[in-house]
Parts: C-alpha cells; sequence; structure tokens
C-alpha cells in the first residue's frame, strides 16, 4: 500500500482568526485547485474561543511558537498597531514575506514597514486594506507608468455610505440609519471610526502612500464625520441635483491637499451612484481617468483578496516597496460648498450681500421653503476655503440667530 504524501505549496503563519482569519481558514480548507496553502499555526488571544465550523487549525498564543515554525508566509489579521507592528517588522526582518489587510496599521507605521521590507527584500502586501473586494493596488505596484496618478477621489468606508444612502432614500436620521446597517452587519459594534471619518481618513492615508509616494500623519489630513449630516442637508442637496456622500479627496499636484469626510456630489459625477455599502476609488492620471467599483469590505471578499495576495508572494510575482516615502503634510483644499439655512432667515439679498463682504459668492441656491413659521434654504458657492466659511457662519448666526451648516461640494468632472 503507498501512502501519497501532499505537499503544500506554501505555509502560512496566520496573526489573528477572528471574523477575516476565520473565513480564510474556511477558504483554504476548500481549495481543489491542487498543492495548496498550509496554515501551520494561528496566534490568538483566547485559543478555547469556537470560531465556526470549519476552522481547524492549531492556535497558539505565543508569536515564538508560529515563527519558530518557519512559515514561508506571515498574514496579519489582528488589527490595530500593536502587537501587529513588532510582528510584522520581526517577520520582514526574518525576510519572511507579509500580507496584510491592516490599514490602522499601514496608515501609522507605513513607512517603518515598508523601509523593512526594501531593506531585506521581501514583498509587503496589502490589497485588502482599501477597498477590500476590489483588487488593483497590486496592479499599480507592478506597473510604474499607470500608477503615475496625480490625484484621487473616493468612498471608502461602506457604513457611512449605507447610512448616508438610507437617509437620503428612505427619510432616516443617521441614528436609525446605522441601527438598520447593524442589524444587517455592515456597521461594527462601534461605529465610532465609520462615523467619525477615521476609517476613512486611515485608507486614504495608505493610498497616498502607495500612489504619491507620501508619508502623510493622519491628524494632517482635514477629517470629518457625519453625525451631524441632518435630513434637511440630503433635501437640499437633492434639490440642488446632487446627494451627500462620504468622500476621500486628494490632490498631489503641486502641494498635497487632502480631506476626508461628507461633501455634495453633483448627479453627474462618477461617485453619484456609489451607493449603499459600495466603495469606489477613481484616479486621475496623465493618460486619463480609471474608475475602481466594488465591495469594500466584509470577511469573505478581504479573505479572498489576502488569499490572492498569497499567491503572489508564493508566484514570485508581488513587487517589493521600490522607494521610500517623502514626509509631507496636507494643505486645505479650496471647494464650493453647501451652505443650508434654517431659521427666520433675513432676506436673499441680504444673505448675498453677507456672504459676498466675506468673499463668498453663491453659484446657485434652491427654493426659499417655509412651514410653521421657519424657513430654510440652500446655496452652493463657488471655492473659498474652510476659513472664510467659519467666519461668515458664525456672523451670520450671531447677527441673525438662524443655523447656518456648511458642507464641502465637489466640483462636477469634466
Ligand atoms: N472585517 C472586515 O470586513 C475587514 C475588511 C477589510 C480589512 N479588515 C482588516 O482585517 C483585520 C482583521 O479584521 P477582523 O474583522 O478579522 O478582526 P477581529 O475579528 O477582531 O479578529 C482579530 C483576531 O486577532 C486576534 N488578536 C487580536 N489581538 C491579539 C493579540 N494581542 N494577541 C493575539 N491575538 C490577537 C484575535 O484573537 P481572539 O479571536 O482570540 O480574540 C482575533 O482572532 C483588521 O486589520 C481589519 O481592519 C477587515
Amino acid at each position: 500500500m503507498s501512502t501519497e504524501v501532499v505537499l503544500a505549496r506554501a505555509r502560512i503563519g496566520l496573526l489573528g482568526c477572528g471574523n477575516v482569519g476565520s473565513e480564510l481558514v474556511r477558504l483554504l480548507t476548500h481549495q481543489t485547485n491542487g498543492p495548496g496553502l498550509q496554515i501551520t499555526r494561528a496566534l490568538v488571544r483566547d485559543p478555547s474561543r469556537f470560531r465556526g465550523e470549519g476552522v481547524d487549525v492549531p492556535f497558539t498564543t505565543v508569536t515564538e511558537d508560529l515563527l519558530a515554525d518557519r512559515p514561508d508566509v506571515i498574514v496579519e489579521l489582528l488589527g490595530g498597531c500593536e502587537p501587529a507592528r513588532q510582528l510584522v517588522v520581526d517577520a520582514l526582518s526574518r525576510r519572511i514575506p507579509v500580507v496584510t489587510a491592516n490599514k490602522s496599521l499601514l496608515a501609522r507605521h507605513g513607512r517603518e514597514l515598508r523601509e523593512a521590507a526594501r531593506r531585506h527584500h521581501v514583498p509587503l502586501l496589502y490589497e485588502a486594506a482599501v477597498l477590500a473586494g476590489v483588487p488593483f493596488l497590486g496592479t499599480f505596484a507592478r506597473r510604474p507608468l499607470a500608477a503615475g496618478a496625480h490625484a484621487l477621489l473616493g468612498i471608502v468606508n461602506g457604513t457611512s455610505n449605507f447610512v448616508l444612502t438610507q437617509c437620503a432614500r428612505q427619510g432616516l436620521e443617521p441614528q436609525a440609519a446605522l441601527a438598520d446597517a447593524q442589524r444587517l452587519g455592515y456597521a461594527e459594534p462601534d461605529p465610532a471610526n465609520d462615523i467619525g471619518g477615521l476609517d476613512a481618513a486611515e485608507k486614504l492615508v495608505v493610498l497616498l502612500q502607495h500612489f504619491a509616494g507620501r508619508e502623510v500623519a493622519l491628524s494632517s489630513v482635514e477629517t470629518r464625520g457625519i453625525g451631524d449630516i441632518a435630513q434637511l442637508h440630503h433635501a437640499l442637496a437633492a434639490e440642488l441635483g446632487g446627494a451627500i456622500k462620504p468622500v476621500i479627496t486628494a490632490d498631489w499636484t503641486a502641494d498635497l491637499r487632502a480631506f476626508a469626510g461628507p461633501a455634495f456630489v453633483p448627479a453627474s459625477h462618477p461617485l453619484h451612484g456609489v451607493a449603499g455599502v459600495d466603495n469606489a476609488l477613481l484616479l486621475e492620471t496623465a493618460r486619463g481617468r480609471l474608475l475602481f467599483q466594488g465591495p469594500g469590505a466584509g470577511p469573505l471578499a478581504t479573505a479572498a483578496t489576502v488569499i490572492d495576495d498569497v499567491h503572489e508572494v508564493v508566484d514570485g510575482v508581488a513587487a517589493r516597496p521600490r522607494s521610500s516615502l517623502t514626509p509631507a503634510g496636507s494643505r486645505e483644499q479650496k471647494t464650493g460648498w453647501l451652505i443650508a439655512l434654517a431659521g427666520r432667515l433675513p432676506s436673499s439679498l441680504e444673505i448675498a450681500d453677507y456672504l459676498s463682504a466675506h468673499a463668498i459668492y453663491i453659484r446657485r441656491s434652491t427654493e426659499r421653503h417655509s412651514a410653521d413659521g421657519r424657513e430654510w434654504q440652500g446655496l452652493l458657492t463657488w471655492p473659498c476655503a474652510r476659513e472664510t466659511v467659519a467666519r461668515a457662519r458664525h456672523g451670520i448666526e450671531a447677527a441673525s440667530g438662524i443655523s447656518v451648516g456648511a458642507i464641502r461640494a465637489l466640483e462636477t468632472l469634466r
């Protein structure tokens, strides 16, 4: 009787076996196409925790055990910065390639990790860290000419996109839409980083490392949450021919300018139709505009993308970081604004006069509405700085007692 020995194509040391890690184990269990990927061991906090049917791998709480197996690839799915940072650096310094889906780690320690990968000539792949279900970063990493982008625009947080879409379409307030998102599994139990804009800002910083070669501190990216976007804003945005979306924008043609937060998106803009939990990224390159769209997260899509990264490493086609990141600060971008006025409004002439005294010029406006002794109106302005808008806003509120909201507005793309 002969015993068939099935050799693994590559052995994986898995850091973390939570939502994504468990899905990755299940996917690898059902591999059918030849010698597969084998998980030597998975690092977790609690090895006794049940992780669902089919999640059957050796668990450890001791990092040294995992590295002592000498895996061919480390897959980091712990989340957060420590111990993930230290473990990734340790793996790279032992010349073990690393695949990670951890945008928080990359946004804060991208330079150190890329340097370690460069120094030790090993790949560091992170396709699932941004638009997890839309593979495109690896392609650009291998194709420097195609990767010559100078600006980007996107929707990279599915939870906040779902919330704003539901509010606009169903007339819900943000808390009710968020509760729906949690019930449907689109939002985490603690959605603060999604709603507050941090998750999108982290992804923007990772994209700037990848496409602009810049190391941008998170604190220098203007970041706004969607928590204050109310029905009034959605209604005025619709009347002005657009919608409020949770966007990221960056331009590094000259000085770097980056923003993460809600913005008025005109109906003709490619991001206007990106609804629900979908994500999209639009890259401006010297050869034209490229648009990527699809699922941004979810354990299954994320795990599948991570496995593809591992295959790229094993096949020897994974790109290594080419050059160091250049430190850069982000300056404010002047944009148009959607200004929402509510209360006992001064006359249209008085409002226009007041705004133009602050060098804010109205491009278009909605009808003036009134009900129950209250009036409201929306204005779209020509581009100006946030500080200018903030000064005018506080001045009008103090002088007339009305409430004035201001949301950035994207330009129509030509
Ligand atoms: N979920 C998604 O849809 C998605 C999409 C794109 C990217 N990502 C990224 O993928 C990564 C993993 O996400 P997830 O949703 O799978 O996270 P998760 O469910 O919280 O899983 C984290 C895993 O890491 C383990 N762990 C955490 N800290 C540890 C420590 N100090 N020592 C040992 N083990 C530790 C946990 O162990 P225990 O199980 O024992 O607690 C758990 O198995 C994150 O970086 C996330 O941003 C997730």
